[in-house]
């Protein structure tokens, strides 16, 4: 097989390092899971499975399977030593989404361990270089609650994996041990969680996937064990893969993944009934035409070209930066706000503004090339998350994206409105006394604690309007 970049992300092909290979065995055998029959799905090299073949205690049956030849060839090579083991190790040929699980799990002698390192390649990933590696349309659209946790648009290939072997789990005495992105562990353990699945034990050690494979992502190896009793959802995190001291424990409270069950049971009364209504910010996806910096009376664009804009749809602008930064008295930036609601014509510019419009027009095949469904069939040029709230004299704002919780008031500019990237989430105020309030209660030690409870740092966005929301502003109050 062709071992090309393309291939190589096609197959998600990033082999794991003997070293770290052996780490993940001795964690097995101090789990003592009493694994008789090891599987690896997609072995690969084989370095998982030569080191469980040497090194793990008490197996009696070892198969490994892998889409590619040469490597399998590698492994039989590296495993031929005659020895009394050899005729319960089994390699074999084959592709994931057409092999016959079902068949070789029910024939296993249990328990099973599932170990090893599943492709690192995403469906869109895999859409950039045309790569097929996926499971067959038909099958994946019906795969029942995968929607739910993958996402419409983007999944990881091992989730589809993973999710499949923890539905063929159900009913066996059973163990997966497997490396992959950490938020991949959590999505799979939010599938299991949601679907009641009979976990009763699962752990996250997190591993440095920089140095062991020069990926840039927070990887882990995921250990999950199955059986009938003893249910247990709760998820220990540790900060490495040869650590026994636990960092932390996630799990899944009020239908919600919480990232830290101790302080989330202590603060809980402060969840609940949704009692605020968080925005984000103004929605345009072309910012080179739609945001402009301010020089020497001209509004110039992304393009660095300079023009003579009426005032009137010009706003104040703020960037997730400027939020996160306290930058929020000097406003570097403006926006072209075009609508004061969702829909709402725009053909009124052309009398209002004469300028804007011929500005809009210039650039009518960039913004109408937006590629976001929101924008179609709607009015040209139109922007969303846009509405009275918008227009507020306060906003109490914080960036989505940066690491911090800390909210900050921001007041009218030059007697207008300042509005927010589609970074920025916020409440509205008519009152600074009310905006003030609020400000203070969002950034008590309390809230702060409770939102650390349910944030997970490491997401893309990690401070989301779905998390503000879970907080009841009324029982800060209390
Ligand atoms: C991340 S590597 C891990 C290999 C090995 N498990 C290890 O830990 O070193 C992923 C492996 O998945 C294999 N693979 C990719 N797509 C596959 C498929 N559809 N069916 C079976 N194996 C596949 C690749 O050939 C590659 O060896």
């Amino acid at each position: 097989m062709r071992q090309d970049k393309n291939k190589k992300v096609e197959f998600g092909d990033f082999q794991t390092p003997s070293n770290l290979a052996r780490n993940i065995i001795d964690l097995i055998n101090r789990k003592s899971t009493g694994a008789k029959t090891i599987i690896e799905p997609t072995c690969g090299k084989g370095s998982i499975l030569t080191s469980a073949i040497d090194n793990l205690n008490g197996w009696e049956k070892i198969i490994g399977i892998d889409i590619n030849d040469a490597y399998l060839d590698d492994l039989k090579k590296k495993i031929i030593n005659p020895s009394s083991k050899m005729k319960n190790i089994e390699i074999i040929q084959g592709d994931f989404f057409t092999f016959d699980w079902n068949n070789l799990l029910n024939e296993a002698v249990q328990p099973i361990l599932i170990i090893g390192n599943l492709p690192w390649v995403t469906h869109s990933g895999l859409g950039v270089i045309n790569g097929s590696n996926l499971p067959t349309k038909t099958n994946f659209l019906k795969h029942k609650g995968f929607d739910a946790i993958s996402g419409k648009s983007n999944f990881d290939i091992s989730e589809w994996m993973l999710i499949r072997f923890v539905n063929c789990l159900k009913n066996m005495t059973a163990n997966i041990a497997m490396l992959c992105k950490t938020f991949v562990a959590r999505k799979l353990l939010c599938y299991i969680w949601k679907n009641k699945l009979p976990l009763t034990e699962s752990a996250i050690y997190k591993i440095n996937a920089k140095y062991y494979f020069g990926a840039n992502v927070d990887a882990c190896l995921l250990f999950c064990a199955f059986g009938k009793q003893n249910i247990n959802y709760d998820c220990e995190i540790y900060p490495d893969i040869t650590s026994t001291v636990r960092e932390n424990v996630i799990g899944f409270y009020d239908g919600m993944l919480i990232n830290d069950v101790p302080t989330y049971i202590q603060l809980k009364h402060l969840q609940g009934k949704v009692d605020s209504n968080w925005r984000s910010g103004v929605k345009h996806d072309c910012s080179k035409v739609m945001v402009f910096e301010k020089k020497g009376g001209f509004y110039v664009n992304g393009f660095c070209e300079r023009y003579n804009l009426e005032d009137e749809y010009l706003y104040p602008l703020l960037k997730s930066s400027d939020v996160a930064n306290g930058k929020i008295r000097e406003i570097r930036k403006y926006v072209l706000i075009t609508q004061r609601f969702i829909g709402q014509e725009t053909e009124s510019i052309k009398l209002k503004a004469p300028n804007t419009w011929k500005y809009l027009k210039k650039y009518s095949s960039l913004l109408d090339k937006r590629k976001s469904s929101i924008y179609k069939d709607k009015p040209n040029f139109s922007i969303f998350a846009i509405g009275d709230y918008a227009f507020s004299d306060w906003k109490v704002v914080i960036s989505a994206l940066y690491k911090k919780i800390d909210f900050k008031l921001v007041g009218k500019y030059k007697n207008k409105s300042v509005m927010v990237d589609d970074t920025c989430n916020y409440l509205s105020f008519s009152n600074k006394k009310d905006a003030e309030l609020v400000l203070e209660l969002l950034n008590s030690e309390e809230a702060r604690s409770f939102l650390n409870s349910i944030i997970f740092w490491d997401s893309k966005r990690p401070i989301t309007i779905n998390i503000l929301k879970k907080l009841r502003i009324k029982e800060l109050l209390k």
